[in-house]
């Protein structure tokens, strides 16, 4: 018996030593020291040996069976162990691969420049109105003296809506609406966006203007050309010239037309200013008698001036731009710049 006992506990250990898996250590649990396991089929046994050998023989397998427990429990702990390294291994994440870049946004270079104008204006005392995109044909044409047929209707490329609507084509009737609303003094820029049939390198259906209005007693031509020129030295830097150039708009009498020094030459000409070292940046006049007497307002007591100046335009000579529609096709790697 004793020798049988020793083979026995050594092909026992052996196996439990081989088991790959918990699954396998649980089978060989069962089959060794289970209830009908070997071990326990052996102790029943030892009714047939002599008394004198009973209780040697009962230890020896009883130690065998903790022998091989301490062995099953062992077997397991190292399998379970193995078994939570692989778990970590599988689910491993690589700490020092680079992550994924979200780049912020930031504000669109129009809207920078819009609101630097809408400051510079401020620190003048000028208030800020809106108005309508969607303007009626009197705010829009009518009041500011452009009457239906009238050739003037032809400067703008009209998107006409059903019902007599337009899309403003410019910010000036924002003008009409702030002095049917109040009587003067007014002192106010109106920034929004405009609408016109018409796209190229120059022109894109949509853009924006800053329309400003101030109207009091006895204003004069000389605060005109001082409020421009002093946002021009705001804008572009206090060593660009403006100069005034005799123009028409129907809103206006006398109208101008608004050049300053060429910013990218510095007055010596070249492309961009067409060899003559002076931009075109804005258009402005004393406000016509006739828009005054549409608004309530009499001419005889009241005078002003009026400007509109195109955003894009001011951008493009800012950043040094030579193609509007980039501003409008939202490509990041141009955005980005800015
Ligand atoms: N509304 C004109 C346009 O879009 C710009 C303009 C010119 C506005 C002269 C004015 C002004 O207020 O006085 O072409």
């Amino acid at each position: 018996m004793k020798a049988d006992l020793e083979g026995f506990i050594e092909e026992a250990l052996l196996e439990v030593s081989n088991a790959s898996d918990l699954k396998r250590l649980q089978d060989l649990k069962v089959r060794y020291l289970g209830k009908k396991g070997e071990l326990t089929q052996l102790l029943k046994t030892l009714g047939s040996l002599p008394e004198t050998e009973r209780p040697a023989a009962g230890k020896r397998i009883n130690d065998a069976k903790v022998q091989i427990d301490t062995a099953i429990q062992k077997a397991a702990d190292r399998l379970k162990e193995v078994e939570k390294i692989q778990t970590i291994e599988s689910r491993r994440i690589d700490v020092t691969l680079p992550g994924f870049f979200v780049p912020p946004g930031h504000q669109h270079p129009i809207n920078t420049i819009l609101e630097e104008i809408c400051d510079i204006f401020a620190s003048l005392g000028f208030r800020i109105e809106e108005g309508p995109e969607v303007e009626d044909d009197y705010h829009n044409f009518e009041a500011l003296n452009i009457p239906k047929e009238h050739p003037a209707r032809d400067m703008q490329d009209t998107f006409y809506v059903e019902g007599g609507l337009v899309l403003r084509t410019h910010t000036s009737p924002v003008q009409i609406r702030v002095m049917e609303r109040q009587p003067p003094p007014i002192r106010i820029i109106a920034p929004g966006k405009v609408y016109r049939c018409d796209s190229d390198q120059t022109h894109t259906p949509m853009f924006h203007q800053v329309e400003g209005l101030l109207v009091d007693r006895r204003v004069s031509m000389a605060e005109l050309k001082g409020t421009l020129e002093a946002f021009v030295h705001a804008m572009f830097g206090p060593e660009i010239p403006i100069r005034l150039r005799p123009s028409f708009f129907p809103f206006t009498e006398p109208s101008a037309e608004i050049d300053m020094g060429c910013v990218i030459c510095r007055g010596k000409g070249c492309s961009a200013c067409k060899r003559t070292g002076w931009i075109e940046i804005l258009g402005a006049g004393m406000v016509n008698p006739r828009v005054f007497e549409f608004c309530g307002y009499d001419p005889g007591e009241f005078s002003g001036f009026a400007f509109g100046l195109g955003v894009e335009r001011v951008a493009m000579l800012k950043y040094g731009i030579d193609d509007l529609r980039l501003f409008f096709e939202n490509d990041v790697r141009f955005l980005e710049q800015f």
